[in-house]
């Protein structure tokens, strides 16, 4: 349902129009200092209002903490935290209660809870909930990265446009920065402009562009998960599909590899010294669903947003007829731009629950 992880538990509430979305987190040793600022500026990446390529809905963001910190240091309970919703306009959503969006949530949402869901942007099943998902993420990748775990994600496809690739083996410290200074969060600029082209081209069509985000987790050491059903494949996978939008995930080279054949795939084994390696990382670091000791790789596949300003066909729930949808509101162009600090969220969280194993 809502909440997720068996040694550092999540927990997420609320709704897109509601009064605040929210995050109680459990698990967390007491003692450790809540970095605000990094905090924020990793809520900051997710954030709607931010220019033409992103939804025009301008929320500030700004989380409250209502429990489990005292004097800027996690006490040990749980940690409560809220995000208030100020900026909804819920006229948008009065007619999707009877026609829903195609390709949207509207539907399965209405037979599901009998029409007593909130339809007010999306309600519950709104990327909006992704916040409180940031926030978490936020706190066990600044966790995670005093033990020198670094987790970087970019928007590697948008549309027709493909990014360059993070590097499989090693962290290049330019390459994150790279991202982040950019104006969408890709590694090559000149592939940047050519996404903004064809943002502009699918805006003025009055449609939406899927996408795909890659994850590398850097420096996890060997030994971290399990096999079966609580492998670390299994594990990221379950969040990475509780974020709305995603369609898809794949490890390392992922569905590349059923056209490879064994010796191409394989990734030879080396000692670095007294470290084991690999020469390549085609299985995306993991091997019988535990970290081999390189980086952890995986990549999303984020469907096109489905609330677009094309008329669609759709049906009409109470008078059972077929009905034209021309949807209003405020939505983004394309999911991935804003989800790529919630990938970082999800490897962060999935990998932290891992560790604190006892
Ligand atoms: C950061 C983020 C922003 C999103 N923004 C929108 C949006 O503006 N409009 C929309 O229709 N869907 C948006 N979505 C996706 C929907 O919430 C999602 O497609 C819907 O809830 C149905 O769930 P599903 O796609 O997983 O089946 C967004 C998702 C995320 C993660």
């Amino acid at each position: 349902m809502s909440s997720f992880g068996k040694n550092i538990k999540v927990n997420i509430f609320g709704e897109s129009h509601g009064v605040a979305i929210g995050v109680v987190i459990e698990g967390l040793k007491p003692g450790f200092p809540l970095d605000m600022e990094k905090i924020q500026a990793m809520l900051d990446r997710r954030r709607p209002g931010q220019g033409r390529y992103v939804t025009r809905r301008n929320e500030g963001d700004i989380p409250e903490i209502l429990s489990g910190v005292y004097e800027g240091k996690t006490t040990g309970m749980p940690l409560c935290a809220i995000i208030r919703n100020n900026d909804a306009q819920s006229k948008d959503y009065k007619n999707l209660r009877i026609i829903p969006r195609p390709g949207h949530s509207d539907y399965t949402a209405h037979i599901k809870y009998n029409g007593f869901n909130d339809i007010r942007g999306g309600g519950a099943f709104s990327g909006r909930l992704t916040a409180p998902l940031v926030f978490a993420g936020a706190i066990a990748k600044d966790l995670l990265s005093r033990q020198g775990i670094k987790i970087v994600s970019h928007l590697k496809s948008i549309g027709p446009v493909t990014d360059g690739d993070l590097n499989e083996i090693k962290y290049e410290k330019e390459q994150e920065e790279a991202i982040l200074a950019n104006m969408l969060p890709m590694i090559d600029p000149n592939e940047t402009a050519a996404a903004l082209n064809a943002l502009n081209t699918a805006r003025m069509d009055l449609d939406s562009l899927g996408s795909t985000i890659a994850t590398v987790v850097y420096n996890v050491p060997a030994g971290i998960g399990n096999p079966g059903y609580e492998s670390l494949e299994s594990v990221i996978s379950a969040i990475c599909f509780s974020v709305p939008g995603v369609k898809g995930i794949d490890f390392g080279k992922g569905f590349k590899l059923a056209s490879l054949k064994g010796s191409e795939a394989n990734d030879s084994f080396y000692y670095d010294g007294d470290k084991v390696k690999t020469r390549t990382n085609n299985m995306g670091g993991i091997l019988g669903g535990i970290s081999n000791g390189m980086p952890i790789i995986f990549n999303v596949c984020m469907k096109p947003t489905s609330s677009i300003s094309k008329k669609q066909e759709s049906i009409n729930l109470k008078t059972q007829e077929s009905e034209e949808l021309v949807i209003k509101g405020r939505h983004d162009p394309c999911i991935g731009i804003r989800a790529v600090p919630v990938m970082e969220a999800c490897a962060a969280l999935a990998i932290l629950d891992h560790i604190s194993e006892d």
